[in-house]
């Protein structure tokens, strides 16, 4: 039944959408792990419609969550929904264009991260948006979490003052979880200023995203803080972490985001009249990622209703896109220094 919010349909509906939901794990920390589960209870959204070639998806989404309208064609759909919203959580490729392309009412698109893999993808897609007066906003989820907006808004500099050495590791693609890391360190610590690979890019195989790679870069950023990037074989374990060392403090962010520790600085155990970091006494932070995705809808209803600036927006994601385009440039020249600012 319509409960008289912003008309809604997902395109894609595989883990990101609803999938995810299913991990009992993964339930446990994310009370919103997915798009399906934040559309079921957010009073500003009226989710009237899913499309997926998918037979099974489109089982799911009339079965486990009873949307109206579903099927395998997106112009039937859309014919009798007419959404003002849609949510594209299809892998990157020419059908995000064509989605906006066929659906006149559009408001606002929340689009799945990356929005391109290499090449100009991303930026058309943006243009494309912008030019038909459609908003963007793209689910790097990081930047909806409560704890890590305060950590951004000088809740890190408060901690631990302005990084000196930061070591950021990730896995199962530079365009996949290296492009939440990349996100979040600019989140954070701000803009990129240079972009330098380290070494050889692998070609991965079997990823979430068809072809992706493995590398290990360096970033500096605008404030001067160099990052080194190295990515991890998630054949072994995961891990999306970065690792934050500051001049009166170190914070670190583990277990994908899940494990926050701080750790402040103590009278030097080896040395007189110095310094050490606490880093084996950490003060644990509790995360509060299980709402991110769901703080992500209230901005995108506030950028709708003119009453806010994207929290994640199209420009914003391109320039990480662009950082990750850049490590394989750099590579592929021969390990240069590539200059943003
Ligand atoms: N933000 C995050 O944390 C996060 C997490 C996981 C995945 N993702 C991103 O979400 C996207 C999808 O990933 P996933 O893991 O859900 O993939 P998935 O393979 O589980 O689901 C993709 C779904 O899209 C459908 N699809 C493919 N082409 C389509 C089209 N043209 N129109 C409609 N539906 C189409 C497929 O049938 C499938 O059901 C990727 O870009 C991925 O990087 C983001």
């Amino acid at each position: 039944m319509s409960k008289g919010g912003l008309r809604t349909i997902v395109v894609g509906f595989g883990q990101i959408a609803a999938g995810l939901g299913d991990d009992a794990k993964m339930a446990r920390h994310f009370t919103y792990a997915t798009h399906a589960h934040v559309l079921r209870d957010h009073p500003a959204f009226d989710w009237l419609g899913v499309v997926d070639p998918s037979e099974a998806a489109q089982r799911r989404a009339r079965d486990d969550w009873k949307v109206p309208h579903v099927g395998g064609d997106l112009s039937a759909v859309a014919d009798r929904v007419r959404p003002e919203v849609v949510v594209i959580a299809a892998p990157p490729g020419r059908a995000r264009a064509d989605t906006v392309q066929q659906l006149p009412d559009l408001k606002a698109v929340l689009v799945e991260k990356p929005l391109g893999i290499g090449g100009r993808e991303g930026e058309a897609f943006v243009d494309f948006c912008r030019k038909r007066d459609v908003k963007v906003m793209v689910n790097y989820w990081r930047r909806g979490d409560d704890l890590y907006r305060q950590l951004a808004a000088g809740g890190l500099a408060d901690r631990i003052g302005k990084p000196q050495a930061v070591f950021a590791t990730y896995g199962n693609g530079l365009f996949n979880n290296g492009s939440h890391l990349v996100d979040f360190v600019q989140m954070l610590m701000g803009e990129v200023a240079t972009v330098q690979a380290l070494d050889q890019p692998t070609q991965l195989a079997n990823t979430p995203l068809a072809e992706d790679w493995q590398a290990t870069f360096a970033l500096t950023l605008a404030n001067g803080v160099m990052v080194m990037a190295q990515p991890l074989d998630f054949h072994f374990y995961r891990e999306v972490g970065l690792d934050i060392w500051g001049e009166h403090g170190r914070l670190a962010l583990y277990q994908e985001s899940l494990g926050i520790f701080h750790y402040p600085l103590a009278d030097n155990r080896g040395l007189e009249s110095t310094m050490e970091i606490a880093s084996d006494r950490p003060k644990v932070l509790k995360p509060t990622v299980g709402r991110a995705l769901y703080n992500i809808y209230d901005n995108l209803a506030d950028v709708i209703a003119g009453k806010a600036e994207p929290w994640t927006s199209g420009e914003q994601a391109l320039m990480t896109e662009k950082v990750l385009n850049a490590v394989l440039t750099s590579a592929a020249e021969g390990y240069g220094r590539l200059h943003f600012q």
